[in-house]
């Protein structure tokens, strides 16, 4: 049996990738360390919590101690590493939480696994999993290909760009058998409403301001969440040692553009005049060092491994508008801090 840690499983991606590994393979012993941050929810594996090939471990991947343990005690053969800080304005006004969380968080796991494997790395894997961030911001044209030179620019993106190297660093020093994946800006179900979509789903729904930093001209290219969940499934699986695949939508938007889809799929959702959710649409003042434009080529992934994403952008953004429609509870949670309460009693 196949014994697989996945960090950070109770977040937005990793809980649709747990979820995706348990499901899709019953032999695999899934067990999922995540210390339950803010943005961590286990209401978002609930169908899955009851799962004989699942273990929820509650803890931080800084803790070497504990993940030294945990390596002893399940025997991992696999690492799908999700867990991280993630969002970028949180980084610009406490960017240690970052490096603490992303770069020795992620070295110690590397740490761990070098020494649980030593000897013995054949049919072993690290899969880091990250982001396009790390490669900078684009100009007009262009995209951001595996060679692309790295240019972080935020706090986030620096520390997650320390992590690949690190992450490398362990390949090419001590032999661990890596991958990583530098994936674009996701969306879809269970997406922390501190992000720019499902913030701006839950303000329309309260009719409450819809904040554009800047002119709203910078640009994204988003994936739903599931087509990342199976990018890295076939990359787990199939891709080769060592490499790195970047992963993307080929869907870019201006933030003003989506924002405005959005407005216009929830008038007709929500049974509103047409433009009327516009109206909320306010300018604010722009995030500090904001990238410009982000876009994947990812042809690799494409060639190598026959990956696509399933979803055209409006049908995923109305099955995820759809889903927060219908999971008020979860929102209404999750932005009233009611689950986190939960934890305090729940976990100490
Ligand atoms: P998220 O913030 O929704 O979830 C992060 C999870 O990690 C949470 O469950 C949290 O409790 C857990 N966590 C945080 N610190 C921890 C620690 N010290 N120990 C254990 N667990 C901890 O993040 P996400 O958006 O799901 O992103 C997951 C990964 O994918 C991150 O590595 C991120 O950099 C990367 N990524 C995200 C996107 C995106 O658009 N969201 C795109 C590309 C790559
Ligand atoms: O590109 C991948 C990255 O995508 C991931 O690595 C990050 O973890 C993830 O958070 C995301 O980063 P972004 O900064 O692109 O996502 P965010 O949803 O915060 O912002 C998307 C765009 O919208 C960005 O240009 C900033 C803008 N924005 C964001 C918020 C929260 C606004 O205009 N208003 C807002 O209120």
């Amino acid at each position: 049996m196949n014994s697989i840690l996945i960090t950070g499983g109770a977040g937005f991606i990793g809980s649709h990738l747990t979820r995706l590994f348990v499901t899709k393979y019953p032999n695999y012993n899934i067990i999922n360390l995540d210390a339950l941050t803010y943005a961590g929810n286990l209401a978002n594996l609930k169908d899955v919590a009851n799962s004989t090939n699942y273990t929820f471990v509650k803890g931080d991947i800084t803790d070497m101690e504990l993940v030294k343990s945990l390596f002893d005690k399940y025997n991992f053969t696999g690492v799908l590493h999700c867990a991280a800080e993630s969002h970028v304005d949180r980084s610009i006004t406490d960017p240690l939480a970052f490096v603490k969380t992303n770069v020795n968080g992620t070295v110690a796991l590397l740490q761990a696994a070098k020494d649980h494997w030593k000897g013995q790395m054949e049919g072993k894997l690290f899969y880091h999993i990250s982001t396009d961030e790390v490669y900078g911001s684009l100009g007009a044209d262009g995209f951001f290909t595996e060679e692309t030179a790295y240019d972080p620019r935020s706090p986030y993106s620096a520390s997650k760009a320390s992590s690949d190297h690190f992450v490398r660093a362990y390949y090419h020093t001590f032999g661990l058998p890596v991958k990583i994946s530098n994936c674009s800006n996701n969306y879809g179900p269970y997406h922390f409403p501190e992000k720019l979509i499902p913030l701006c789903i839950h303000n329309i729904i309260n009719k409450k301001p819809l904040p554009i930093y800047g002119k709203g001209e910078n640009v994204r290219d988003w994936l739903f969440v599931e087509d990342h969940a199976r990018a890295i499934d076939v990359i787990f699986h199939k891709g080769r040692i060592g490499e790195t695949y970047n992963i993307g939508g080929h869907n870019e938007w201006t933030n003003i553009a989506l924002v405005k889809e959005l407005c216009h799929q929830m008038d007709q959702k929500l049974g509103r005049a047409a433009g009327e959710n516009e109206e909320l649409i306010t300018y604010v003042k722009d995030r500090a060092g904001h990238d410009l434009r982000y876009a994947i080529d990812s042809t690799k992934l494409k060639v190598e491994l026959g990956w696509v994403p399933s979803l055209q952008f409006e049908e995923g953004l109305s099955k995820t508008i759809d889903w927060y429609l219908n999971n008020s509870e979860w929102l209404a949670d999750v932005t009233s801090g009611t689950y986190q309460k939960y934890y305090e009693g729940m976990y100490g």
